[in-house]
């Protein structure tokens, strides 16, 4: 099982079929195409800063889905470093990196990522997640990594539980971490 298989693994355990999810990276869709399979009766917010990331999103969901499920995802042209004001979110999910077959200079950025990340812990709801898949094989894509784990290690385990998955016999292979938000009421 790969960091990508081990994440939908992981949403199948937290989501229920009206949750209402974020894709915080939309890229080629499958991610997308997998949340809206997980909540057939929830709702999914997809975004890219790249309109052809959309476009090939869009051509994705018609292919693969009916049209009353595709009216549930909504695809939004801008950077995750806002999230639409929607509630309750139960699951942000990152895919980092660059677009697959697309330009490899558009790619999500370290300072950019830890500010999406740390409004995306104050946006889910308590018992939501959020899921980022790291790329640590290329230059930014390790720097990235390394920050966000810097930075999921100073959560406060009162209110965050946290999953760090990574190969110990291969060398920069994709990595993922999954942040949970603790429920505060006993
Ligand atoms: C590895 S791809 C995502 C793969 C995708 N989840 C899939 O299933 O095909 C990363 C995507 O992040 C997008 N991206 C980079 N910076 C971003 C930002 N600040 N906000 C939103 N998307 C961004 C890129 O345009 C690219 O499409």
């Amino acid at each position: 099982m790969n960091s990508l298989q081990l994440s939908h693994h992981y949403w199948t355990l937290l989501l229920s079929p009206a949750d209402i999810v974020i894709d915080a990276t939309c890229g080629n869709g499958k991610d997308t195409l997998k949340l809206a399979q997980l909540v057939p009766e929830g709702l999914v917010l997809s975004i890219d800063i790249q309109k052809q990331a959309l476009d090939e999103t869009a051509d994705l969901l018609k292919k693969s889905l009916e049209s009353d499920s595709i009216k549930r995802i909504f695809l939004i042209h801008q950077s995750h470093e806002e999230f639409p004001p929607l509630y309750p979110v139960k699951l942000i999910a990152y895919n980092l990196g660059y677009l697959p077959k697309g330009d490899k200079s558009i790619t999500t950025l370290t300072s950019v990522t830890l500010k999406s990340v740390a409004r995306a812990l104050d946006h889910i709801c308590e018992g939501g997640a959020v899921s980022i898949v790291c790329y640590p094989g290329h230059v930014e894509g390790a720097v990235e990594e390394k920050s966000l784990v810097a930075f999921a290690e100073q959560l406060s385990p009162e209110r965050f539980t946290v999953f760090y998955h990574q190969h110990i016999n291969r060398k920069s292979s994709p990595s993922f971490l999954w942040i949970v938000k603790k429920s505060q009421t006993r």
